[in-house]
């Protein structure tokens, strides 16, 4: 089985160049199951209900997101419009597990492919440096406890690569795969660890990278050299898509191998 990762979406540059690269990979790869992270999709904040349909009507099974997915608030209303044991759009659209409870939306989902083999997506956040939530290696434990699927993949949304290395080991074995998100700058450290979950520190953004992070390389200049609140908006140059591709047993969910792909125009 195969399954295709594609690290966070920004801005229209990102969604341009995923719609120019993904069929073609989905083909030439056969791959059975994609996973997109979306939480920059809109303009680098947040992710609309346009946008979601857009990129599932482009292939994607789940989006996951992070600490942007608030940014536009309609996507609220949109997670709203279906129940919690619905397999429809809005509730493959996801927000870290480890928020607290009560918080709109969920953090995993559970689906079938067309062939019956189940899977399931699980969104985490990390909380070095960055705002509060609740433990997500406990919050992992918790969400692994109920699931049945064999297949698991888990986003891991953090900042930091000492916590997001230290989750892959304590999921070893449990998962599928860990891949982080979030610092939009993919890592050289792709691997399968010892007990069968693939790994990557960060799959890197789908979007401009003539840029800092995504954004306007002048603005993100002016804010560290003055400090002061400016507007930040989407960089356009120099797209790339940043995606791991991992094969595993459908059976076990035990992942034979993983390749990161960053694709240009
Ligand atoms: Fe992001
Ligand atoms: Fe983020």
């Amino acid at each position: 089985m195969k399954i295709l990762f594609v690290g966070d979406i920004f801005g229209g540059a990102g969604r341009r160049i995923v719609h120019a690269h993904l069929g073609h990979l989905i083909e030439t790869h056969a791959v059975d199951l994609v996973v997109i992270n979306a939480e920059n999709a809109a303009g680098g904040f947040g992710v609309t209900p346009s946008i979601a349909e857009e990129l599932f009507t482009l292939g994607a099974h789940v989006l996951t997101t992070g600490n942007h997915i608030w940014d536009k608030r309609e996507i609220i209303d949109w997670m709203h419009t279906v129940p919690a044991d619905s397999h429809e759009r809005p509730r493959r659209l996801l927000r870290p597990a480890n928020y607290a409870p009560g918080t709109p939306g969920h953090g995993v989902y559970e689906g079938k492919l067309a062939d019956g083999t189940a899977y399931a997506v699980i969104n985490l956040q990390g909380r070095v440096f960055m705002s509060a939530s609740d433990d997500p290696f406990r919050a992992a434990d918790a969400v692994l406890e109920k699931l049945t699927a064999k297949v698991i993949l888990v986003d891991f949304h953090a900042e930091a690569t000492s916590e997001k290395v230290a989750l892959g080991w304590y999921l070893d074995g449990r998962v599928t795969a860990v891949l982080g998100t979030h610092t939009h700058v993919p890592t050289a450290d792709a691997r399968v660890l010892p007990r069968g979950t693939a790994f990557q520190t960060d799959v890197g953004m789908s979007g401009p990278y003539d840029s800092v992070i995504g954004v306007e390389v002048e603005q993100v200049l002016d804010r560290f050299l003055r400090g002061m609140p400016a507007k930040f908006d989407a960089a356009r140059k120099n797209p790339k898509m940043c995606a791991a591709l991992i094969e595993c047993d459908a059976a076990t969910g035990r992942a034979q191998s993983i390749r990161h792909f960053m694709l240009g125009e």
